[in-house]
């Protein structure tokens, strides 16, 4: 019998048996992100000739894949027994791997035309950088604490590439960025390259982590993340060989900072809205829609280095944007309209990653870099069109989204050097209760594509 479809639209217990043959076939980081600081992307190529040879790496690499039943019980052997996981192995297929290999690509426009074929303000693809370049066939990811073992378990997982014609044709590693330990035991809060916490806010989809968020965190009863993977991710996968096999599309993008310029255009911003002091710091906040350590713009006026980093908030009480504004990144990618459901299919599960140098001075203005640092986005979709492409391109990058022409999203909004200025509110009455302030080309794409994470029982099961 298999999971009927009303267990998956809720959040799952993980620890029920009765799911763990999908589990068990289901790649891991999908329903919870694998949590390892460093990380190396491989973009391979598949032939040209006789693929035999590279049927058996994928057959192997399938097997040494981290299951979501795996990824689980090593979350819970580090919690009971302070355990820590393995190295996470996770293989992804774009259209073209698919048919390279004979399998059945899983349906869809565009995960068919790939992601230089979308419409998203993306650079041409003449400006990407080559390796992400349209071509690829697949990619392995490999995640673990400890960088020497990332880069050995990927020596050796590498090893017969070139014999059997697989080409990899570049690597992006990733390195997670930590603020102060102390702050939250045991690794610090994930930040990202222009200072701020990330990751924070997620679709939740096991019933342990609601019960977390509950429990240990500001609750749920504002802002609620509760999610079916049957909902939001999980794709029945084509090549699976049960009928509990399930894959998710992964969408990849190479997302270079400019550090110095973002910086320096807060400032300039703070100084627009004629900010003084401690307060200066609202300017970035405006930005990102939370200060640098977390605090939601919409709950305080000032950092409160809260621990936990609080999400149960909605901007029910800020409809004009007079606080938070609309077009700040966290509320125009996820406005938190309440009782809007269909809005909330939008959201996705975020497994980005840093890219660059991990061992910066993040307070050195002088050292700020302009490029070759950003973020590794990556996002698992049920449906890469109605979630990330609706996000980036219907929201992100449309000055008008939701409803009043009052900017694109500051971070992501695309195209570089497209789009009007934004409105910043000053707190003052009208007529000058609003600054009209450009505040955006700070994030580069450098290249992505659409993948998909088949079942593993797919991989292994090649012929
Ligand atoms: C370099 C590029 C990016 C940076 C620096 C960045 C930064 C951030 C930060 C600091 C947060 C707040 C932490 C949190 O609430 O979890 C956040 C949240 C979020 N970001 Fe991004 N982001 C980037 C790219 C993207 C892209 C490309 C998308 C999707 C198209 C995206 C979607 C989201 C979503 C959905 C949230 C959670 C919002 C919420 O639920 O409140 N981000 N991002």
């Amino acid at each position: 019998m298999p999971v009927p479809a009303t267990v998956l639209d809720q959040p799952i217990q993980w620890s029920d048996p009765s799911l763990w043959p999908l589990l068990n076939d289901l790649q891991g980081n999908i329903l919870k992100g694998h949590g390892r600081d460093h990380t190396m992307n491989h973009f391979l190529r598949f032939g040209p000739g006789d693929l035999a040879a590279a049927k058996v790496i994928v057959r192997a690499l399938g097997a040494r894949t981290t299951s979501a039943l795996r990824q689980l019980q090593e979350v819970e052997d580090f919690k009971l027994f302070e355990r820590p996981g393995g190295t996470g192995v996770f293989f992804f297929l774009t259209r073209t791997g698919f048919q390279r290999l004979g399998l059945q690509p899983p349906a869809g426009a565009a995960f068919a035309g790939g992601m230089a074929s979308r419409q998203l303000g993306d650079p041409a693809t003449a400006a990407w950088e080559a390796h992400l370049r349209p071509g690829i066939d697949a990619m392995l990811l490999v995640a673990d604490d400890s960088v020497t073992k990332v880069g050995n378990a990927a020596a050796a997982l590498t090893r017969g590439f070139a014999a059997a014609g697989i080409q990899v044709v570049g690597v992006d590693a990733g390195h997670a960025l930590r603020s102060d330990p102390s702050v939250n035991e045991p690794k610090g809060r994930g930040i990202e390259h222009f200072g701020y916490v990330d990751g924070r806010s997620q679709p939740l989809m096991l019933s342990q982590d609601v019960a977390r968020e509950q429990n240990e965190s500001d609750g749920i009863d504002v802002w609620d993340p509760r999610v079916g993977p049957g909902k939001s991710v999980l794709v029945r996968d084509p090549n699976g060989k049960s009928d509990d096999s399930y894959g998710s599309f992964l969408v990849y993008r190479k997302l270079e900072q400019n550090v110095a310029g973002f910086k320096h255009r807060e400032n300039a911003l703070a100084d627009a809205l004629s900010l003084v002091g401690e307060d200066r710091e609202r300017a970035g906040a405006m930005v990102v829609g939370r200060f640098e350590d977390g605090t939601p713009l919409i709950l305080e006026s000032e950092a409160k280095d809260p621990n936990p980093t609080p999400n149960n908030f909605d901007y029910a009480s800020d409809a004009p944007g007079d606080r938070c504004p609309i077009h700040a990144h966290i509320r125009k990618i996820n406005p938190r309209t309440p009782n809007d459901a269909e809005q909330r299919t939008h959201l996705m599960a975020r497994r980005g990653i840093p890219f660059g140098d991990p061992d910066r001075d993040l307070e050195d203005e002088a050292s700020f870099p302009t490029g070759g640092v950003g973020l590794l986005f990556m996002a698992y979709n049920q449906d890469i069109e109605r979630q990330f492409e609706v996000t980036q391109r219907f929201w992100a990058n449309d000055d008008a989204f939701p409803g009043d022409a009052q900017g694109r999203d500051a971070i992501i909004g695309q195209p570089v050097g497209g789009g009007a200025d934004s409105k910043w509110p000053t707190g003052k009455p009208a007529p000058n209760d609003r600054v009209t302030f450009g505040f955006r080309d700070f994030v580069t794409m450098k290249g992505g594509e659409y993948f998909f994470a088949p079942s593993r029982s797919a991989l292994i099961g090649l012929t």
